[in-house]
This record gives C-alpha cells, sequence and structure tokens, in this order.
C-alpha cells in the first residue's frame, strides 16, 4: 500500500480485515516490522480515538510516535497554490512538507472540513498538497470528506460480529442520520457508505430526513429512505451519524429528536447492533438505553481502531 487516504487504495478488503484481526490475536507479530521507522501523526483538529490508538498500532510495530497538534503549535499553514501570504498564514504546505518529509517515513494527517466552501472541502485540497509536497507515505487521520480509518474498523467490527448472528443471507445494514446540536461534517457518512459498497457483501440502507442527501459519488448503490422505521426493519447493524446538509453545504436544517435511535424504534429490527463512530452526544445522538445495552457496539468499535490502523501502517511499511 503506499498511502491510505480512501476504500481505493485498498486492493482487497477482505484480506485487510484478516490481516487486522490477526494482529488483534497478536499483537506484536511483527514488533520489528518498523524499527528505526518514525510515523509523524499531525492534528489541525481535536481528536481522543484516532491519535491514541495509531500511536498504539506504531508501536505494537516497533515504529517511534511523534504527535504535533499543528493547529496549536505549529505556524498556521497556506494550502492555496500561488497565495500572497500577507494574511494570517504563515508557512506554505510547500515549504512545510518536504520538510515533514525529512524526519518522518510515514505521515498522517488530521484536517476536517470547513463546512464553508463545498468545492473546496471536496477538492480535498489540504490532504492532496500534502501528499504532493511530502516525498512519503501519508495516511489519512480523517480528511475532509473521508475518515477511512474509521471505516475499516466499521467492517472488521462487522466482520468480527458476524459469525455470532448466523444469518442465512446477507446482513442488512443501515446508516441512520441522527439529531446534533452543531453541524458536523460528512465524512463518516461517506467514508462508511464508500466502504460498505465497495466491500458488496451486505444489503445497504441509508435513511435520513429530506434535504440530507449525501453525495452519490460515496451513496451510489445503497438504498435510500427517509423513512427510518421502514428502514429498521430486519436491520441487523445500525450506524447512527449525524451530518450536515451537503447541497445547501454545512447547514443545520432541522434537529428532530425522533430520530434518535431508541429501544422502541429498535424493536423491529433483527435484534440489531448499533454503532457509532464516537465521540457521542448521549440522549441527542443516541440514547442511553441503547448506549448502555447489550445492543451497542461502540466499544468494541473503538477498541478495533487499533488494528485497522496496525494494518494500514503494516501494509505501508511493507510496502516501502
Ligand atoms: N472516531 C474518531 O475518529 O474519534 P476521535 O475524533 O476521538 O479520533
Amino acid at each position: 500500500m503506499k498511502q491510505f487516504i480512501s476504500v481505493q487504495d485498498v486492493t482487497d478488503i477482505n484480506q485487510l480485515v484478516k490481516k487486522a484481526l490477526a494482529y488483534k490475536a497478536d499483537p506484536f507479530a511483527d514488533r520489528h516490522l518498523g524499527a528505526d521507522k518514525r510515523i509523524g501523526l499531525l492534528f489541525l483538529n481535536p481528536s481522543l480515538r484516532t491519535r491514541l490508538s495509531t500511536q498504539v498500532a506504531a508501536r505494537n510495530l516497533g515504529m517511534e510516535a511523534i504527535v504535533f497538534n499543528v493547529d496549536k503549535e505549529g505556524w498556521a499553514l497556506e494550502f492555496e497554490e500561488g497565495a500572497i501570504m500577507s494574511g494570517s498564514t504563515v508557512e506554505h504546505i510547500k515549504d512545510a512538507a518536504p520538510v515533514l518529509g525529512q524526519y518522518f517515513d510515514i505521515l498522517c494527517i488530521r484536517t476536517f472540513p470547513s463546512l464553508k466552501n463545498r468545492e473546496d472541502d471536496y477538492s480535498e485540497m489540504f490532504i492532496h498538497q500534502f501528499i504532493r509536497y511530502a516525498g512519503v507515505p501519508v495516511v489519512s487521520l480523517e480528511s475532509a470528506t473521508l475518515h477511512p480509518l474509521q471505516s475499516l474498523t466499521d467492517i472488521i467490527t462487522i466482520q468480527e460480529d458476524l459469525p455470532l448472528r448466523q444469518l442465512a443471507r446477507k446482513p442488512k445494514i443501515v446508516l441512520t442520520w441522527a439529531p446534533h446540536v452543531k453541524p458536523l461534517p460528512q465524512c463518516v457518512a461517506n467514508s462508511f457508505a464508500q466502504w460498505v459498497n465497495a466491500w458488496g457483501e451486505a444489503d445497504f440502507v441509508i435513511t435520513h430526513p429530506q434535504d440530507y442527501e449525501l453525495s452519490e459519488q460515496f451513496t451510489k448503490g445503497a438504498v435510500i429512505t427517509h423513512n427510518q422505521d421502514e428502514a429498521l426493519r430486519d436491520a441487523d447493524y445500525v450506524y447512527v451519524k449525524n451530518w450536515s446538509t451537503f447541497n445547501d453545504y454545512g447547514k443545520i436544517y432541522e434537529n428532530d429528536p425522533n430520530w434518535m435511535l431508541t429501544e422502541e424504534k429498535l424493536a423491529v429490527s433483527n435484534q440489531a447492533k448499533v454503532m457509532h463512530c464516537l465521540p457521542v452526544r448521549r440522549n441527542v445522538e443516541l440514547s442511553d438505553e441503547i448506549l448502555d445495552s447489550t445492543h451497542s457496539l461502540v466499544t468494541k468499535q473503538a477498541g478495533n481502531r487499533v488494528w485497522a490502523a496496525q494494518a494500514v501502517l503494516a501494509s505501508i511499511l511493507q510496502h516501502q
């Protein structure tokens, strides 16, 4: 693997899942693979799981991991080609990225969207500029439109749980919109849709209120409905996530609390397991009764972030 910014960087999803689960069973199997190698984790935005799980994964492979909170500790970066830097930005990515590429064997970066300009966000300029100028493999720790380490984790978690359910059919996976107090990126939902569609081993339904359509480039292949109750019928896995509007970009039109998943709503499902990437706003996005019940896979999911990151980093190291 040369880089990891979307599912398109993966040749075989099931093989990558197998590799991750092998690391879960034997975390130090490749403890020398990353010996004398250094990984840089650059954060332009906050994180708990992504930051710590990637550090743990790197350490399991024998790498030295260095975290740099660019937003708080670094110079303000300029990403625009040809910018006249007379404003607040201090250092151009053209200058910063090649320097970082000298210090690290792999660079990982988290860079959220602005939610102000859809064209800019969906061009993924920030992460593409890093790739262009760093000269070393780049791993997305969540970019403007996608969160591939989360989605790999999600597929791992579903595949791990599937044998326990003994289904005689493909699993039904539902991605449902949930209320939130502020506009959030579409990254997790886009990415989950992209990975489930690419995996191709599920009946996939997306449900959301009117006007919360996601980009077709990620959802194509899924059944899309505004009827959440209908979507939940016979569901085996329900992935809960808020996202802001895509068409009239980055807005909250409505925050109908009726979209929050409850035990009562889940009654029509096939004893569905419930997933969320975390952090979650309890009793806004998801009810306590679900999060604290045996339905919830959220802690297992977050734990699996280590094995997803380890499988990706190992694949990159093995390619170098
Ligand atoms: N799910 C996820 O990416 O969590 P963090 O934002 O805490 O890294």
